[in-house]
């Protein structure tokens, strides 16, 4: 069973799906992070973010494994470089690219075949996974998602303002929704589920229920 669950930056997908998955006793995949991890990379290397053709080059050659929930970039974990916000920053303008679109589908196809999947991203139900048994799509106001990341940043002891956090915010959803290459949209066939006025608690138990039906 493949069940997916997309949406944009703040809308409580990563912590629902991990939740979900543990409710289902089944793997959740963060494609999030293997886009953050190529973003890593291409930070770590003299390539600037927006030359295509190197970027699509080190997508190729690095190589990139969950150990467990640990994602592990050419045998190392990343799992707190990829949080950065100097990879947030590029994350969305690698994932634009599509070479390393078509590189991460594949990777992400094939954790899909080794068995049952909650899966988290801006298109699993719409390309990676279309027969997918159940699809989700979270959303929540600018304002919502903002005041969450915030807090979230704020926790791990950044200074960044409330506004700014908006701001970065709107910018990589106007990326995302408008890419060329599989754009963050809910598949036609997706339950979008607006959370702006719900607990993570509350968005977890309506998606069992619905899971269940
Ligand atoms: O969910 P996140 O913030 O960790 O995602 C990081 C970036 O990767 C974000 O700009 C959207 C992009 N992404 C994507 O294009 N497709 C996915 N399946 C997952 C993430």
């Amino acid at each position: 069973m493949i069940v997916t669950i997309d949406g944009p930056a703040g809308s409580g997908k990563s912590t629902v799906a991990k939740l979900l998955a543990a409710r289902l006793s089944v793997r959740f995949l963060d494609t999030g992070a293997m886009y953050r991890a190529i973003a890593c990379s291409v930070l770590n290397s003299e390539v600037s973010e927006t030359d295509e053709i190197a970027v699509a080059e080190i997508a190729e050659s690095v190589q990139l494994e969950f150990q467990g929930e640990t994602l592990c970039l050419n045998g190392i974990d990343v799992s707190e470089q990829i949080r950065t916000p100097q990879v947030t920053a590029i994350s969305s303008i690698v994932a634009a690219n599509p070479a390393v679109r078509n590189r991460l589908v594949q990777l992400q196809r094939q954790v899909g075949q080794q068995g049952s999947l909650v899966t988290e991203g801006r298109d699993q139900g719409s390309v990676v996974f279309p027969g997918a048994e159940h699809k989700f799509f979270l959303t929540a106001s600018v304002d919502a998602r903002a005041r969450r990341r915030h807090r979230e940043l704020i926790a791990g002891g950044s200074s960044l303002t409330l506004e700014t956090v908006k701001t970065q915010l709107a910018q990589r959803d106007e990326r995302d929704e408008n890419r060329a290459h599989a754009p963050m949209k809910p598949a036609a066939d997706a339950v979008t589920i607006d959370t702006s006025g719900m607990s993570i608690a509350q968005v977890v138990e309506h998606l069992v229920e619905q899971v269940a039906k």
